[in-house]
């Protein structure tokens, strides 16, 4: 029996996901990956193309990993979109694409990994963001989007205190992505050209970062610089004084 190990990193055409795919295939393991792109990016060993936002293809993914290729060591749900409008100007079609695949594809692709465990053990990682722990203009339902998911998995987690499965949470900070231009603006659209500067941590960063959280037994795990921690902090302590501060932003 073959003792490699199998990662399964949803969105993994670019950013994030292709980070991932990249430092777990220098480490030796089997990657598999998943996105709308018909072909995978050579750090794929194998790619199983699937819009995530559909239901179907969901269940279709999850049968192809499970019948094609072997049950994962690891399964990353990182396949995200971006929404940036104000709350009037969101259309609710905008805001039901946004849930689909930020909050109901890791929710239902769980679901369908849990049933077909029989016996094995699950261990998921869920990309949510540091946007889920405060509110911020134009990310109304982006942010929303990631705390549903987050608290789900923190509900999940502890469902599964005495079982073998695994949960973890992670919230990113902001990661140098293509993710802003991929955001769907007031139109419905995506924003392309019109996004603006978005430079953070580097995904090659980000992906260590992942690796070594999964390697703890820690739940939820927080990318970002200490002073952002503390803001996150301050936020919950004294929420007036985070704002007045974030208000002040350039
Ligand atoms: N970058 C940041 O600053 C940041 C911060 C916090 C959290 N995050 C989260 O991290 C995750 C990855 O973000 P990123 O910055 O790497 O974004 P990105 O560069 O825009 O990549 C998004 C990935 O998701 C895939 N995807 C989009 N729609 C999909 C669909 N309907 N079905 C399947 N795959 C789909 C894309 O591939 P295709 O277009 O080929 O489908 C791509 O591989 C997201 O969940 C995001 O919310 C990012």
């Amino acid at each position: 029996m073959s003792s490699t190990q199998r990662i399964w990193v949803t969105g993994a055409s670019e950013g994030i996901g292709l980070g991932l795919l990249k430092h777990y295939q220098r480490l030796g393991w089997q990657t598999l990956g998943s996105s709308r792109s018909t072909q995978g990016p050579a750090e794929a060993d194998h790619w199983i193309p699937a819009d995530l936002s559909d239901s179907a293809q969901r269940a279709m993914a999850v049968d192809r990993l499970t019948n094609e290729f072997g049950w994962p060591d690891l399964v990353v749900l990182n396949a995200g979109v971006g929404h940036w409008a104000t709350a009037a100007e969101t259309k609710r079609s905008d805001a039901e694409r946004v849930l689909e695949l930020n909050y109901w594809a890791p929710v239902e692709l769980t679901r369908l990994l849990a049933e077909r465990a029989e016996g094995r053990t699950l261990h998921v990682v869920v990309i949510s963001s540091i946007a889920a722990r405060f509110g911020q203009k134009k990310l109304a339902t982006y942010s929303a989007s990631k705390a549903a998911v987050a608290l789900w998995a923190e509900s999940v987690h502890e469902e599964w205190q005495g079982s073998a499965h695994r949960i973890q949470l992670i919230l990113p900070g902001v990661v140098s992505t293509n993710i802003m231009r991929h955001s769907i603006g007031r139109d419905g659209q995506a924003i392309g050209d019109r996004a603006g500067v978005h430079h953070g941590w580097s995904v090659e960063r980000t992906a260590q970062a992942i690796e070594r959280a999964t390697r703890t037994r820690r739940f939820a795990h927080i990318l970002a610089s200490p002073g952002v921690r503390f803001a996150l902090i301050l936020h919950d302590l004294c929420p007036s004084i985070f704002y007045v501060l974030l208000r002040r932003k350039p």
